[in-house]
Protein backbone atom coordinates (compact mmCIF):
# COMPACT_ATOMS: atom_id res chain seq x y z
CA UNK A 1 0.00 0.00 0.00
CA UNK A 2 1.32 3.43 -0.97
CA UNK A 3 1.07 6.59 1.75
CA UNK A 4 -1.67 8.11 -0.39
CA UNK A 5 -3.57 4.73 -0.46
CA UNK A 6 -3.94 4.93 3.49
CA UNK A 7 -5.50 8.29 3.20
CA UNK A 8 -9.57 8.60 2.27
CA UNK A 9 -10.57 9.10 -0.91
CA UNK A 10 -11.57 12.46 -0.36
CA UNK A 11 -8.17 13.65 0.83
CA UNK A 12 -6.51 11.94 -2.27
CA UNK A 13 -9.07 13.76 -4.65
CA UNK A 14 -7.62 17.23 -3.12
CA UNK A 15 -3.48 16.12 -2.92
CA UNK A 16 -3.75 13.78 -6.53
CA UNK A 17 -0.40 11.77 -7.11
CA UNK A 18 2.31 11.43 -4.32
CA UNK A 19 5.17 11.77 -6.64
CA UNK A 20 4.53 12.02 -10.70
CA UNK A 21 7.38 12.53 -13.45
CA UNK A 22 4.56 14.72 -14.89
CA UNK A 23 4.52 17.13 -12.01
CA UNK A 24 7.68 19.21 -10.38
CA UNK A 25 6.79 18.43 -7.03
CA UNK A 26 9.47 20.81 -5.76
CA UNK A 27 7.85 23.61 -6.70
CA UNK A 28 4.45 23.34 -7.63
CA UNK A 29 1.40 22.97 -5.17
CA UNK A 30 -1.35 22.79 -7.88
CA UNK A 31 -0.43 20.91 -10.94
CA UNK A 32 0.95 22.85 -13.78
CA UNK A 33 -1.21 23.28 -16.84
CA UNK A 34 0.72 21.95 -19.75
CA UNK A 35 -0.02 23.67 -23.30
CA UNK A 36 2.61 22.38 -25.45
CA UNK A 37 1.12 20.73 -29.33
CA UNK A 38 4.58 19.31 -29.47
CA UNK A 39 7.72 18.26 -27.75
CA UNK A 40 11.32 18.28 -27.78
CA UNK A 41 13.36 15.26 -28.62
CA UNK A 42 16.75 14.40 -27.86
CA UNK A 43 17.47 12.25 -30.22
CA UNK A 44 15.58 10.54 -33.01
CA UNK A 45 16.17 6.81 -31.11
CA UNK A 46 13.73 8.39 -28.55
CA UNK A 47 11.32 10.11 -31.49
CA UNK A 48 10.95 6.66 -32.69
CA UNK A 49 10.23 5.19 -29.58
CA UNK A 50 7.48 7.06 -28.57
CA UNK A 51 5.65 6.84 -31.30
CA UNK A 52 6.48 2.97 -31.47
CA UNK A 53 4.51 3.03 -28.02
CA UNK A 54 1.43 4.34 -30.19
CA UNK A 55 1.67 2.69 -33.10
CA UNK A 56 2.35 -0.98 -31.78
CA UNK A 57 -0.08 -1.09 -28.84
CA UNK A 58 2.27 -1.77 -26.11
CA UNK A 59 0.38 -1.93 -23.06
CA UNK A 60 2.07 -0.20 -20.49
CA UNK A 61 4.55 2.59 -20.99
CA UNK A 62 5.18 2.93 -17.63
CA UNK A 63 5.48 6.65 -15.14
CA UNK A 64 7.03 8.44 -18.29
CA UNK A 65 6.21 8.07 -21.87
CA UNK A 66 7.50 9.80 -24.23
CA UNK A 67 5.19 13.09 -25.33
CA UNK A 68 5.91 13.99 -29.28
CA UNK A 69 2.58 15.60 -30.18
CA UNK A 70 -0.37 16.92 -27.74
CA UNK A 71 -3.19 14.10 -29.69
CA UNK A 72 -0.96 11.62 -28.60
CA UNK A 73 -1.03 12.02 -24.87
CA UNK A 74 0.32 15.09 -22.70
CA UNK A 75 1.19 15.30 -18.83
CA UNK A 76 -1.87 17.37 -17.39
CA UNK A 77 -4.45 14.98 -19.00
CA UNK A 78 -2.28 11.79 -17.88
CA UNK A 79 -2.40 13.23 -14.37
CA UNK A 80 -6.37 13.74 -14.45
CA UNK A 81 -6.50 10.07 -15.98
CA UNK A 82 -4.61 8.23 -13.16
CA UNK A 83 -7.04 10.07 -10.80
CA UNK A 84 -10.20 8.68 -12.82
CA UNK A 85 -8.80 5.33 -12.70
CA UNK A 86 -8.08 5.46 -9.29
CA UNK A 87 -11.72 6.38 -7.98
CA UNK A 88 -13.11 4.49 -10.13
CA UNK A 89 -10.92 1.35 -8.93
CA UNK A 90 -10.06 0.87 -12.59
CA UNK A 91 -6.76 -0.31 -14.03
CA UNK A 92 -6.70 2.62 -16.51
CA UNK A 93 -8.48 5.43 -18.07
CA UNK A 94 -8.47 7.26 -21.29
CA UNK A 95 -9.83 10.68 -21.78
CA UNK A 96 -11.57 12.33 -24.50
CA UNK A 97 -13.26 15.41 -25.34
CA UNK A 98 -16.97 15.10 -24.50
CA UNK A 99 -18.70 12.23 -22.90
CA UNK A 100 -20.35 11.42 -26.68
CA UNK A 101 -16.48 11.06 -27.95
CA UNK A 102 -15.42 8.30 -24.85
CA UNK A 103 -18.62 6.49 -25.64
CA UNK A 104 -17.92 6.09 -29.22
CA UNK A 105 -14.27 5.41 -28.43
CA UNK A 106 -14.95 2.76 -25.92
CA UNK A 107 -17.52 0.71 -28.30
CA UNK A 108 -15.57 1.70 -31.32
CA UNK A 109 -12.55 -0.21 -30.52
CA UNK A 110 -14.76 -3.05 -29.22
CA UNK A 111 -16.96 -3.73 -32.11
CA UNK A 112 -16.39 -4.61 -35.87
CA UNK A 113 -19.01 -5.22 -38.67
CA UNK A 114 -21.55 -8.09 -37.28
CA UNK A 115 -21.41 -7.60 -33.75
CA UNK A 116 -24.63 -6.55 -31.82
CA UNK A 117 -24.93 -5.21 -28.74
CA UNK A 118 -28.29 -5.07 -26.11
CA UNK A 119 -28.80 -1.82 -24.92
CA UNK A 120 -31.53 -0.95 -22.08
CA UNK A 121 -34.65 0.71 -23.78
CA UNK A 122 -33.53 4.29 -22.28
CA UNK A 123 -30.45 6.24 -22.59
CA UNK A 124 -29.28 9.85 -23.13
CA UNK A 125 -30.82 11.18 -26.39
CA UNK A 126 -27.38 11.50 -27.80
CA UNK A 127 -26.47 7.68 -27.47
CA UNK A 128 -29.52 6.48 -28.51
CA UNK A 129 -29.34 7.95 -31.49
CA UNK A 130 -25.59 6.65 -32.06
CA UNK A 131 -27.18 3.56 -32.24
CA UNK A 132 -30.22 4.42 -33.89
CA UNK A 133 -28.63 6.52 -36.61
CA UNK A 134 -24.92 5.22 -36.77
CA UNK A 135 -24.81 1.91 -35.89
CA UNK A 136 -26.97 0.22 -38.79
CA UNK A 137 -24.63 2.04 -41.32
CA UNK A 138 -21.58 0.21 -40.11
CA UNK A 139 -23.22 -3.37 -39.41
CA UNK A 140 -23.73 -3.15 -35.85
CA UNK A 141 -27.26 -4.08 -34.61
CA UNK A 142 -28.46 -2.37 -31.22
CA UNK A 143 -31.09 -4.68 -29.83
CA UNK A 144 -33.04 -2.70 -27.06
CA UNK A 145 -33.48 -5.03 -23.97
CA UNK A 146 -34.68 -4.17 -19.98
CA UNK A 147 -31.19 -4.91 -18.41
CA UNK A 148 -33.21 -5.93 -14.83
CA UNK A 149 -34.91 -8.73 -17.28
CA UNK A 150 -32.78 -11.42 -17.34
CA UNK A 151 -34.90 -13.94 -18.55
CA UNK A 152 -34.75 -11.29 -21.65
CA UNK A 153 -31.08 -10.80 -21.88
CA UNK A 154 -30.19 -14.10 -21.97
CA UNK A 155 -32.47 -14.82 -24.87
CA UNK A 156 -31.36 -12.04 -26.68
CA UNK A 157 -27.81 -12.82 -26.32
CA UNK A 158 -26.33 -14.58 -29.63
CA UNK A 159 -22.76 -15.64 -30.92
CA UNK A 160 -22.83 -12.36 -32.19
CA UNK A 161 -23.38 -10.01 -29.23
CA UNK A 162 -20.02 -8.20 -27.67
CA UNK A 163 -21.75 -5.48 -24.83
CA UNK A 164 -24.28 -4.95 -22.49
CA UNK A 165 -24.74 -0.89 -22.58
CA UNK A 166 -26.66 0.91 -20.08
CA UNK A 167 -26.63 3.71 -17.85
CA UNK A 168 -27.67 3.19 -14.01
CA UNK A 169 -29.22 5.25 -12.49
CA UNK A 170 -30.69 5.74 -16.40
CA UNK A 171 -30.83 9.29 -17.99
CA UNK A 172 -33.28 11.00 -17.10
CA UNK A 173 -35.72 8.54 -15.43
CA UNK A 174 -33.45 7.28 -12.89
CA UNK A 175 -34.43 3.64 -12.70
CA UNK A 176 -31.12 1.52 -11.98
CA UNK A 177 -29.99 -1.55 -13.37
CA UNK A 178 -28.41 -4.41 -11.23
CA UNK A 179 -25.07 -4.48 -11.89
CA UNK A 180 -24.39 -7.85 -9.71
CA UNK A 181 -26.99 -9.45 -11.34
CA UNK A 182 -26.32 -8.70 -14.23
CA UNK A 183 -22.65 -9.88 -13.83
CA UNK A 184 -23.56 -13.48 -12.36
CA UNK A 185 -25.52 -13.89 -15.60
CA UNK A 186 -22.99 -12.96 -18.04
CA UNK A 187 -20.29 -15.18 -16.12
CA UNK A 188 -22.63 -17.51 -16.78
CA UNK A 189 -23.06 -16.78 -20.70
CA UNK A 190 -19.29 -16.00 -20.95
CA UNK A 191 -17.90 -19.79 -19.87
CA UNK A 192 -18.36 -21.28 -23.20
CA UNK A 193 -16.99 -17.71 -25.14
CA UNK A 194 -13.32 -17.70 -26.13
CA UNK A 195 -11.31 -14.91 -24.85
CA UNK A 196 -11.87 -12.06 -27.37
CA UNK A 197 -15.49 -13.13 -28.19
CA UNK A 198 -16.64 -12.16 -23.92
CA UNK A 199 -19.68 -10.52 -23.50
CA UNK A 200 -18.87 -7.29 -21.63
CA UNK A 201 -21.18 -4.95 -19.29
CA UNK A 202 -20.83 -1.02 -20.57
CA UNK A 203 -21.95 1.10 -18.16
CA UNK A 204 -22.02 5.08 -17.97
CA UNK A 205 -21.63 5.96 -14.60
CA UNK A 206 -22.31 9.94 -15.68
CA UNK A 207 -25.20 10.84 -13.08
CA UNK A 208 -23.81 8.78 -9.88
CA UNK A 209 -20.28 10.04 -10.47
CA UNK A 210 -17.45 7.38 -8.39
CA UNK A 211 -18.78 9.28 -5.23
CA UNK A 212 -22.04 7.84 -5.53
CA UNK A 213 -21.18 4.02 -6.75
CA UNK A 214 -17.93 2.12 -8.07
CA UNK A 215 -19.15 -0.09 -10.89
CA UNK A 216 -16.18 -1.93 -12.06
CA UNK A 217 -16.46 -3.35 -8.02
CA UNK A 218 -20.10 -4.21 -8.77
CA UNK A 219 -19.20 -6.37 -11.65
CA UNK A 220 -18.82 -3.87 -14.53
CA UNK A 221 -16.01 -4.21 -17.33
CA UNK A 222 -16.12 -0.55 -18.68
CA UNK A 223 -16.93 2.67 -17.24
CA UNK A 224 -18.18 5.67 -19.36
CA UNK A 225 -18.28 9.22 -17.93
CA UNK A 226 -19.53 12.64 -19.33
CA UNK A 227 -16.71 14.69 -17.22
CA UNK A 228 -18.68 17.81 -18.01
CA UNK A 229 -21.20 16.89 -15.54
CA UNK A 230 -20.78 16.25 -11.91
CA UNK A 231 -17.00 15.46 -12.14
CA UNK A 232 -15.86 18.74 -13.81
CA UNK A 233 -18.67 20.16 -11.64
CA UNK A 234 -18.79 23.82 -12.73
CA UNK A 235 -20.05 23.79 -16.23
CA UNK A 236 -16.91 25.18 -17.77
CA UNK A 237 -15.82 22.10 -19.45
CA UNK A 238 -16.62 19.77 -21.70
CA UNK A 239 -14.90 15.93 -21.23
CA UNK A 240 -15.32 12.57 -21.10
CA UNK A 241 -13.60 9.41 -19.86
CA UNK A 242 -13.62 5.58 -20.32
CA UNK A 243 -12.29 3.64 -17.39
CA UNK A 244 -11.19 -0.12 -18.63
CA UNK A 245 -9.25 -2.98 -18.10
CA UNK A 246 -5.28 -2.54 -18.90
CA UNK A 247 -5.85 -4.55 -21.63
CA UNK A 248 -7.91 -2.14 -23.51
CA UNK A 249 -5.69 0.78 -22.78
CA UNK A 250 -3.36 0.91 -25.65
CA UNK A 251 -6.05 0.38 -28.35
CA UNK A 252 -8.47 3.24 -26.99
CA UNK A 253 -5.13 5.26 -27.03
CA UNK A 254 -4.12 4.19 -30.74
CA UNK A 255 -8.34 5.17 -31.90
CA UNK A 256 -8.08 8.39 -29.86
CA UNK A 257 -4.70 9.43 -32.01
CA UNK A 258 -6.29 8.34 -35.23
CA UNK A 259 -10.15 9.76 -34.60
CA UNK A 260 -8.96 12.53 -32.71
CA UNK A 261 -11.22 13.39 -29.91
CA UNK A 262 -8.79 14.87 -27.28
CA UNK A 263 -9.65 16.00 -23.70
CA UNK A 264 -8.02 19.43 -24.32
CA UNK A 265 -5.21 20.42 -21.47
CA UNK A 266 -7.26 23.26 -20.30
CA UNK A 267 -10.06 21.38 -20.03
CA UNK A 268 -7.97 18.35 -18.07
CA UNK A 269 -6.68 21.30 -15.81
CA UNK A 270 -9.85 22.43 -14.55
CA UNK A 271 -11.67 19.38 -14.25
CA UNK A 272 -8.25 18.15 -11.74
CA UNK A 273 -8.04 21.43 -9.89
CA UNK A 274 -11.77 22.35 -9.53
CA UNK A 275 -13.58 19.28 -9.98
CA UNK A 276 -11.90 16.67 -8.67
CA UNK A 277 -11.61 17.90 -5.36
CA UNK A 278 -14.81 19.09 -4.68
CA UNK A 279 -16.81 16.45 -5.84
CA UNK A 280 -17.67 14.92 -2.39
CA UNK A 281 -18.49 18.47 -0.93
CA UNK A 282 -20.48 19.46 -4.11
CA UNK A 283 -22.26 16.14 -4.23
CA UNK A 284 -23.24 15.85 -0.36
CA UNK A 285 -24.56 19.25 -0.94
CA UNK A 286 -26.92 18.83 -3.57
CA UNK A 287 -28.07 15.47 -2.72
CA UNK A 288 -28.94 17.36 0.81
CA UNK A 289 -31.19 19.53 -0.75
CA UNK A 290 -32.30 16.64 -3.55
CA UNK A 291 -33.54 15.11 -0.78
CA UNK A 292 -35.66 18.26 0.31
CA UNK A 293 -36.58 19.17 -3.04
CA UNK A 294 -37.54 15.72 -3.99
CA UNK A 295 -39.28 15.42 -0.68
CA UNK A 296 -41.25 19.10 -1.54
CA UNK A 297 -42.63 17.74 -5.00
CA UNK A 298 -44.03 14.40 -3.20
CA UNK A 299 -46.24 16.60 -1.23
CA UNK A 300 -47.99 18.71 -4.77
CA UNK A 301 -51.33 17.61 -5.61
CA UNK A 302 -50.25 18.68 -9.08
CA UNK A 303 -47.22 16.81 -9.14
CA UNK A 304 -48.42 13.02 -10.34
CA UNK A 305 -44.85 11.35 -9.55
CA UNK A 306 -41.52 11.99 -7.96
CA UNK A 307 -38.33 9.59 -9.00
CA UNK A 308 -35.84 10.41 -6.57
CA UNK A 309 -33.87 6.95 -5.25
CA UNK A 310 -33.20 9.13 -1.96
CA UNK A 311 -37.49 8.98 -1.50
CA UNK A 312 -39.03 6.07 0.65
CA UNK A 313 -41.32 5.83 -2.10
CA UNK A 314 -38.39 4.77 -5.25
CA UNK A 315 -39.52 1.64 -6.28
CA UNK A 316 -35.95 0.50 -6.15
CA UNK A 317 -35.18 1.51 -3.10
CA UNK A 318 -33.51 -1.47 -2.01
CA UNK A 319 -31.27 -1.88 -4.97
CA UNK A 320 -30.52 2.16 -4.57
CA UNK A 321 -29.21 1.75 -0.60
CA UNK A 322 -27.07 -1.27 -1.71
CA UNK A 323 -25.54 0.66 -5.16
CA UNK A 324 -25.54 4.13 -4.72
CA UNK A 325 -23.05 4.44 -1.60
CA UNK A 326 -20.44 7.17 -1.26
CA UNK A 327 -16.66 6.92 -0.73
CA UNK A 328 -17.53 6.07 2.93
CA UNK A 329 -20.19 3.99 2.35
CA UNK A 330 -22.99 6.53 3.01
CA UNK A 331 -26.24 5.63 0.82
CA UNK A 332 -25.78 8.47 -1.53
CA UNK A 333 -28.86 8.89 -3.93
CA UNK A 334 -27.97 12.09 -6.01
CA UNK A 335 -28.32 15.15 -7.37
CA UNK A 336 -30.61 13.96 -10.26
CA UNK A 337 -35.03 14.74 -10.11
CA UNK A 338 -37.37 13.40 -12.13
CA UNK A 339 -40.98 14.19 -12.16
CA UNK A 340 -44.32 14.15 -13.67
CA UNK A 341 -46.82 16.84 -13.20
CA UNK A 342 -50.79 15.91 -13.15
CA UNK A 343 -51.45 17.37 -17.07
CA UNK A 344 -55.41 18.28 -15.87
CA UNK A 345 -53.45 20.85 -13.05
CA UNK A 346 -50.36 21.77 -14.88
CA UNK A 347 -49.16 22.28 -18.72
CA UNK A 348 -45.65 21.01 -18.40
CA UNK A 349 -44.30 23.77 -21.19
CA UNK A 350 -45.94 26.33 -19.28
CA UNK A 351 -44.45 25.43 -15.90
CA UNK A 352 -40.97 25.28 -17.45
CA UNK A 353 -41.60 29.11 -19.53
CA UNK A 354 -42.63 30.43 -15.83
CA UNK A 355 -39.33 28.83 -14.65
CA UNK A 356 -37.35 30.70 -17.43
CA UNK A 357 -39.56 34.02 -17.18
CA UNK A 358 -39.25 34.53 -13.48
CA UNK A 359 -36.86 32.33 -11.46
CA UNK A 360 -34.01 32.95 -9.87
CA UNK A 361 -32.47 30.18 -8.39
CA UNK A 362 -33.37 27.67 -11.03
CA UNK A 363 -32.34 28.26 -14.49
CA UNK A 364 -34.19 26.29 -18.18
CA UNK A 365 -31.32 24.65 -19.29
CA UNK A 366 -30.01 20.88 -20.61
CA UNK A 367 -26.78 19.83 -19.02
CA UNK A 368 -26.49 18.53 -15.41
CA UNK A 369 -24.14 18.33 -12.29
CA UNK A 370 -23.37 22.15 -12.27
CA UNK A 371 -22.78 24.30 -9.42
CA UNK A 372 -26.88 25.78 -10.54
CA UNK A 373 -29.89 24.34 -10.45
CA UNK A 374 -30.94 23.19 -14.05
CA UNK A 375 -34.21 21.96 -15.29
CA UNK A 376 -35.54 20.90 -18.83
CA UNK A 377 -38.09 19.05 -20.43
CA UNK A 378 -35.99 15.60 -21.90
CA UNK A 379 -39.04 14.59 -24.29
CA UNK A 380 -38.27 17.44 -26.61
CA UNK A 381 -35.03 18.38 -25.51
CA UNK A 382 -32.30 16.10 -24.35
CA UNK A 383 -34.12 12.81 -25.37
CA UNK A 384 -35.85 14.14 -28.27
CA UNK A 385 -34.22 11.60 -30.77
CA UNK A 386 -36.56 9.32 -29.41
CA UNK A 387 -39.28 11.30 -30.81
CA UNK A 388 -41.72 10.58 -27.83
CA UNK A 389 -44.56 12.91 -25.84
CA UNK A 390 -44.36 13.41 -22.65
CA UNK A 391 -44.24 16.06 -20.06
CA UNK A 392 -41.93 14.62 -17.66
CA UNK A 393 -39.14 17.13 -15.54
CA UNK A 394 -35.50 16.81 -14.86
CA UNK A 395 -34.07 18.50 -12.49
CA UNK A 396 -29.97 18.84 -11.37
CA UNK A 397 -29.90 19.88 -8.23
CA UNK A 398 -27.36 23.00 -7.50
CA UNK A 399 -25.54 24.96 -4.51
CA UNK A 400 -28.00 27.27 -4.35
CA UNK A 401 -30.11 27.00 -0.41
CA UNK A 402 -32.52 24.30 -0.72
CA UNK A 403 -35.46 26.68 0.02
CA UNK A 404 -35.03 29.42 -2.57
CA UNK A 405 -34.78 26.35 -5.41
CA UNK A 406 -38.50 25.37 -3.72
CA UNK A 407 -40.08 28.89 -3.42
CA UNK A 408 -39.15 29.14 -7.33
CA UNK A 409 -40.39 25.97 -8.04
CA UNK A 410 -43.65 26.90 -5.85
CA UNK A 411 -44.17 30.10 -7.42
CA UNK A 412 -44.16 28.98 -10.81
CA UNK A 413 -46.37 25.93 -10.10
CA UNK A 414 -48.76 28.38 -8.43
CA UNK A 415 -48.43 30.63 -11.97
CA UNK A 416 -49.70 27.88 -14.50
CA UNK A 417 -51.77 25.71 -12.08
CA UNK A 418 -55.48 25.65 -13.55
CA UNK A 419 -57.85 27.29 -10.93
CA UNK A 420 -60.67 25.56 -12.23
CA UNK A 421 -59.53 22.19 -10.70
CA UNK A 422 -62.06 20.03 -8.47
CA UNK A 423 -61.89 17.21 -6.77
CA UNK A 424 -64.24 14.25 -6.73
CA UNK A 425 -67.00 15.97 -4.46
CA UNK A 426 -67.08 19.06 -6.75
CA UNK A 427 -64.96 21.24 -3.74
CA UNK A 428 -61.76 23.79 -4.85
CA UNK A 429 -58.78 22.13 -4.46
CA UNK A 430 -54.92 23.40 -4.40
CA UNK A 431 -52.75 22.42 -6.87
CA UNK A 432 -49.46 23.52 -4.86
CA UNK A 433 -49.05 23.71 -1.18
C1 LIG B 1 -25.66 10.01 -19.09
C2 LIG B 1 -24.93 10.82 -20.12
N1 LIG B 1 -23.97 10.22 -20.84
C3 LIG B 1 -23.28 10.89 -21.79
C4 LIG B 1 -23.54 12.21 -22.05
C5 LIG B 1 -22.77 12.91 -23.13
O1 LIG B 1 -21.84 13.77 -22.57
P1 LIG B 1 -21.19 15.02 -23.36
O2 LIG B 1 -22.24 16.05 -23.48
O3 LIG B 1 -20.03 15.40 -22.50
O4 LIG B 1 -20.78 14.50 -24.70
C6 LIG B 1 -24.54 12.86 -21.34
C7 LIG B 1 -24.86 14.26 -21.61
O5 LIG B 1 -25.80 14.83 -21.11
C8 LIG B 1 -25.25 12.14 -20.34
O6 LIG B 1 -26.22 12.72 -19.61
Amino acid sequence: MTKKQQYKVTTRLVHGPEHSAKWDFSHHVTPPLSSSTTYRLDSAKRGARGFQEFGQLVTDVGETPVYIYDRLDEPTRSILEGELAEIEQGESCVSFASGMAAISAALGCTLVSGDEVIAHPVLYGCTHSLFQNWYPRQGITVKRVDMNALASVRAAVTERTRVLYFESPVNPTLELIDVRALRKLIDELNAGRSEDRKLLIFIDNTFATPFGQRPLALGADVVLHSLTKNLGGFGTELGGAVICPKSMHARLLLYRKDFGGILSSKAAWAILVYGLPTLALRLKRQQFTARKVATWLEKQPCVARVSYPGLPSFPQRELAERQLLDFDGDFAPGNMIYFELDPAQVEPEAFIDSLARSAYSVTLAVSLGHTKTLIELPSSMTHSSYGKQGGAVRLSIGLESPSDIIADLKAALTEVAKSTNANKNGAKVRAVR
